[in-house]
C-alpha cells in the first residue's frame, strides 16, 4: 500500500458561537455543531484523545457590522476560544481562520466599495485580526479571504507585533466553489448580494493556481492549501510537484462532507468506506495535511482498524 492515512494528517475544523443560543446543530451538516466557548475544553480533550494534532477555528459573532469589527476584538469569540482551548490542551495546535465574512453584515470577505470588495483597504483589517488571534495564543493563522497581498500584510503585522513565531497557513488556492454551501449556513456568512468570484478562483483554472501559490510563498506563507479537496485533486498533485519545499494542506469542504453524509443516510453509500476513500485519495494526490469535518470519525476508524 503506497498511501497510509494517520490521525496526524488531520485537522478538525470547529465552529464557535459567541452567543450560547447559537450553539446548536447545523442542519445541512448532520453530525457537526457550533460549540459555545464553554464547551470547548471537552471538545479539545476528545480531539486530542484521538491523536489529531490540530484544529481550525471559525467564529460566529453575536453582532455583525459593515467593517467586520468583531473579527479583531480582543474579547471576540475567536480570541476567547483560543484561550479556552490552549488552557485545556496546550499541546493542541490552534489554527485560526482569518476572514471578515462571518463578521460583516453584508457577508463579504472585506470592505465594500461601490458594490464590490475593496482589496487594499481590507488588508489592514485582516492583519489586525491575525495579530489579535496571535496575541490570544494561536499557533498559526489561516487567511481565507483571497485578497491579493494578504499574506505579506499579515506577516509584516505579526512581525511588527513581536509574533515572529506565529505561522501562516495560506488558503492560497481557493476556488469560487458551490461546495461551500453548507458552510455558509454553519458560519452564517452567505453574501447578501453578489458572489465571491471577483477574488476566489475560477474552477476552470489550474495554471493560475501556480501563480497564487508562488505569490503566497514569496509573501511568507509557511504552508499552502488547496480548497475544495476532491474536485481539485489534479491541482493538489501539481502543487505538490512544483513546490516540493512547502507543506501542503487540502480542505475537504462542507459540501464534500454533506454529500457523503446525505448519501450515507439514505443507504446509498457506505459512510465509513466513502470517508476513508476520499481522505486517502486526497493524501495520494499529494496533500500532507487534510482539513476535514470527518477528522474525529476518521481517527476513530483508524484506531479500530
Ligand atoms: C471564508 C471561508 C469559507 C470557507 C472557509 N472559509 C466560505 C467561503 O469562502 O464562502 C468554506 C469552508 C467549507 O465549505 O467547509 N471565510
Amino acid at each position: 500500500r503506497e498511501t497510509e492515512l494517520s490521525p496526524h494528517d488531520l485537522i478538525q475544523p470547529i465552529f464557535i458561537a459567541e452567543r450560547d443560543d447559537d450553539a446548536r446543530e447545523i442542519p445541512s451538516m448532520p453530525g457537526v455543531r457550533r460549540f459555545a466557548v464553554g464547551d470547548l475544553a471537552g471538545e479539545a480533550e476528545q480531539i486530542s484523545a484521538r491523536r489529531i494534532p490540530a484544529v481550525l477555528l471559525f467564529g460566529i459573532p453575536a453582532k455583525k457590522d459593515a467593517a467586520g469589527s468583531g473579527a479583531w476584538a480582543d474579547d471576540g469569540v475567536i480570541p476567547r476560544a483560543i484561550r479556552r482551548i490552549k488552557q485545556a490542551r496546550g499541546d493542541l495546535v490552534v489554527i485560526a481562520d482569518v476572514c471578515l465574512c462571518e463578521y460583516t453584515d453584508h457577508g463579504h470577505c472585506g470592505v465594500i466599495k461601490e458594490e464590490s470588495v475593496d482589496n487594499d483597504s481590507t488588508l489592514p483589517l485582516l492583519a489586525r485580526t491575525a495579530v489579535a488571534y496571535a496575541a490570544a495564543g494561536a499557533d498559526l493563522v489561516a487567511p481565507s479571504a483571497m485578497m491579493d497581498g494578504m499574506v505579506g500584510a499579515i506577516r509584516q503585522a505579526l512581525d511588527d507585533a513581536g509574533r515572529e513565531g506565529v505561522g501562516i497557513l495560506s488558503y492560497a488556492v481557493k476556488y469560487a466553489s458551490s461546495f461551500y454551501g453548507p458552510f455558509r449556513e454553519a458560519a452564517a456568512c452567505a453574501p447578501k448580494f453578489g458572489d465571491r468570484r471577483t477574488h476566489q478562483m475560477d474552477p476552470a483554472n489550474a495554471r493560475e493556481a501556480l501563480a497564487e501559490a508562488e505569490q503566497d510563498l514569496r509573501e511568507g506563507a509557511d504552508l499552502l492549501m488547496v480548497k475544495p479537496g476532491m474536485p481539485y485533486l489534479d491541482v493538489i498533485a501539481v502543487l505538490r510537484r512544483r513546490f516540493p519545499q512547502a507543506p501542503l494542506a487540502a480542505y475537504q469542504v462542507s459540501g464534500e462532507y454533506s454529500m457523503i453524509k446525505a448519501a450515507s443516510e439514505r443507504g446509498w453509500l457506505d459512510e465509513r468506506q466513502a470517508v476513508m476513500e476520499s481522505l486517502t485519495a486526497i493524501k495520494r494526490a499529494g496533500a500532507d495535511l487534510i482539513i476535514t469535518y470527518f477528522a474525529k470519525d476518521a481517527a476513530e476508524y483508524l484506531r479500530r482498524a
